[in-house]
């Protein structure tokens, strides 16, 4: 029998002969319209245990798809482990003018300049407090709005504020979107930030219990700002990092040259391999003090498994699944069992990192 599950994820890639942006407002309304099924149960070998939480398994739904909490249980439904929610800021926000969501069909690429555009954190609050009883792991992305005259206190507030409802917090400093935002990268101003949303964190502790708080950086850093982040992300304890958010580069490779040349930060297939590299970079640097979340590019559980031999415990996908559309979860999944299943292991956090050291040996991906 075909569930209306598997209807609505065969029909995602027919999305793409509308507007892209409508396309993801039609995805949004779809899932929250879906009839609630269980899930099916995840394979005991694919459960992951990091930041003191418990993931049935490593594949979540990356930041900036359900920017306002309102199909996180849907997500959670179709057999996604994990599922960020946000970018969040403290006041609503329109973002950029449209057109500023691009698809690069041929390179089964993604460019972005939607600039922050969500319904603030009194809304989306509202949304997570009323399915919190449901349960699942649910992260909230955070950021600054774009006029804040003090963004470290933005993201102070919203920890305070989403504390009690996060499953965990990524605080987003890697926005190519938001003019200036990619700047608290920078290790003094980092510093800053971190030690006071960890303060915050702490503050709200007694009522909202530990939060873990995750750093997402972008895949454009230098090794040697990587250096000075992974430094101050250790000394400052938080307790993981995403890698990497969207890049501001466009590889020679890329086919759509037209498309290319529009401003914003470039997702999908053509991110795999510089993600990838940030990923190992960023491992053998962790010492596994923390663990990471590999984002770019997986459009394969071939490419999951190479995040994850890079250093990735968790990985998150957006790009990908509107070219492949949701059924790449369970594709993933599979394969990731059947893997373990061929090479006799139990765990996936058997392999997590094995690759990383070689791979820093490699070219820089061009
Ligand atoms: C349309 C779009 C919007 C995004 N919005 C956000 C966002 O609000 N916050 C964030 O941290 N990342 C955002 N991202 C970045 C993704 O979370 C992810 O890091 C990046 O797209 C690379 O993964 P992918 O190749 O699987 O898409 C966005 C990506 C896309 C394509």
């Amino acid at each position: 029998m075909i569930r209306a599950v598997d209807l609505f994820s065969f029909s995602l890639p027919l999305l793409r002969w509308l507007d892209p942006e409508d396309a993801h407002r039609l995805a949004i309304q779809g899932l929250k319209l879906l009839p609630p099924v269980r899930p099916r149960a995840d394979d005991p070998k694919l459960a992951v245990r990091a930041f003191g939480l418990n993931f049935p398994n490593p594949v979540g739904m990356a930041a900036g798809f359900d920017k306002n909490a309102e199909a996180a249980d849907a997500l959670l439904r179709f057999g996604f482990g994990f599922v960020e929610i946000g970018t969040v800021t403290p006041k609503p926000q329109a973002g950029n003018e449209r057109p500023r969501l691009f698809r690069l069909e041929r390179d089964e690429a993604i460019i972005n300049r939607m600039g922050f555009n969500n319904d603030g954190a009194d809304a989306v609050l509202r949304r997570l407090a009323s399915r919190a009883h449901l349960g699942g792991i649910v992260g909230v992305n955070i950021g600054a709005n774009k006029d804040s005259p003090d963004r470290v206190a933005d993201y102070v507030k919203l920890i305070e504020a989403f504390a009690p409802v996060a499953s965990y917090f990524t605080v987003n400093v890697s926005s190519p979107n938001t003019p200036g935002l990619r700047n608290l990268q920078q290790a003094h101003i980092l510093d800053d930030l971190l030690a006071k949303v960890i303060d915050a964190r702490e503050r709200v502790r007694e009522t909202a219990g530990d939060t873990p708080v995750l750093l997402k950086i972008a895949p454009d850093l230098s090794l040697a700002e990587l250096d000075e982040v992974v430094h101050v992300a250790r000394s400052r304890r938080v307790d993981g990092m995403v890698v990497a958010n969207t890049t501001v580069g466009r590889p020679s490779t890329l086919r759509e040259a037209e498309r290319a040349r529009e401003q914003g930060g470039l997702s999908g297939r053509p991110l795999f391999r510089l993600a990838t590299r940030m990923v190992a970079e960023t491992y053998v640097r962790v010492e596994s003090a923390f663990p990471l979340v590999g984002v770019g590019g997986i459009d394969s559980g071939g490419a999951a498994l190479m995040k994850i031999r890079a250093g990735a415990s968790l990985i998150q996908l957006y790009s990908p699944l509107i070219y492949k559309g949701l059924g790449l979860v369970e594709d993933i999944k599979n394969d990731l069992v059947s893997t373990l299943l061929r090479t006799g292991r139990e765990h996936l956090a058997e392999i997590v990192g094995a690759d990383a050291a070689a791979l820093t040996a490699e070219d820089w991906p061009g």
